[in-house]
């Protein structure tokens, strides 16, 4: 959460005398003077002191394993959404999915109320991984692992940057393979293949950034950010 809105909305300060704490050096994350109101904190990750007294915050970090058929959004006229799989107990009308997932695509979605980190994580400057498992209609080669590593270019043109391949079993009817691109252009899995003559027939997203989707979280389930999960995403509260 924006650092300033912390301060306002816990030490009910106005804008006015929040700025001035700013200036007289009376804000001060981990041992250090900050004089970036718009920083994210969260005090689970940051020792947040303000006057002499120490700030905490309420955010949430779910990491959800996807189901089949769910869309990516808040709200849909149609299908149940992935902030619908959240209970009542943890919902917060803030919450929303970092990043977004095909209906027919499966695998790690991580859900927060922390706006800010869910925009930088999708910053194409960042190179956040994302590594997908997927199915394919025949056999992957090695020159299909050459073509990914060179820059697949879409029809139209447009190229995208170079994406490891991975095949894990392969025949001449299906293969399995693990992907991992750092950008993350709409259906860009499947419009990779396709641009190898190639179609994707199960997706399923294992991991992102420094997060692996949990063997033991069943589609449909979610679970808080461990401790260690969150610390490691803390290279990206800017
Ligand atoms: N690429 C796709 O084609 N679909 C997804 O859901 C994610 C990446």
């Amino acid at each position: 959460m924006r650092l300033d809105k912390v301060i306002e909305e816990q030490l009910q300060t106005t804008r006015k005398a929040m700025k001035r704490l700013f200036l007289m050096h009376k804000v001060i994350v981990d041992g250090q003077i900050e004089r970036n109101p718009a920083r994210n904190v969260d005090s689970q990750l940051h020792e947040i002191i303000v006057d002499g007294e120490r700030l905490v915050t309420q955010q949430v970090y779910y990491l959800l394993n996807k189901p089949f058929g769910v869309v990516t959004a808040k709200k849909d006229g149609q299908f149940q959404t992935v902030t619908e799989l959240v209970a009542p107990i943890d919902f917060r009308a803030e919450l929303y999915p970092v990043g977004r997932l095909d209906r027919d695509t499966t695998g790690l979605l991580l859900l927060t109320d922390n706006g800010q980190l869910g925009y930088d994580l999708l910053q194409p400057g960042l190179k956040v991984s994302k590594t997908y498992q997927a199915e394919i209609n025949e056999r992957v080669t090695e020159a299909d692992i050459a073509a990914f590593a060179e820059g697949i270019i879409f029809d139209g043109g447009i190229v995208c940057q170079p994406a490891k391949l991975k095949i894990l079993a392969t025949t001449e009817k299906s293969s399995k393979v693990e992907l991992t691109i750092q950008e993350g252009k709409f259906h860009q899995v499947k419009k990779m293949f396709l641009a190898r003559g190639k179609k994707v027939t199960a997706l399923k997203r294992v991991a992102m950034g420094p997060l692996v989707l949990p063997a033991d979280l069943a589609p449909g389930d979610y679970r808080k950010l461990t401790v260690q999960e969150l610390q490691q995403l803390k290279i990206y509260f800017r």
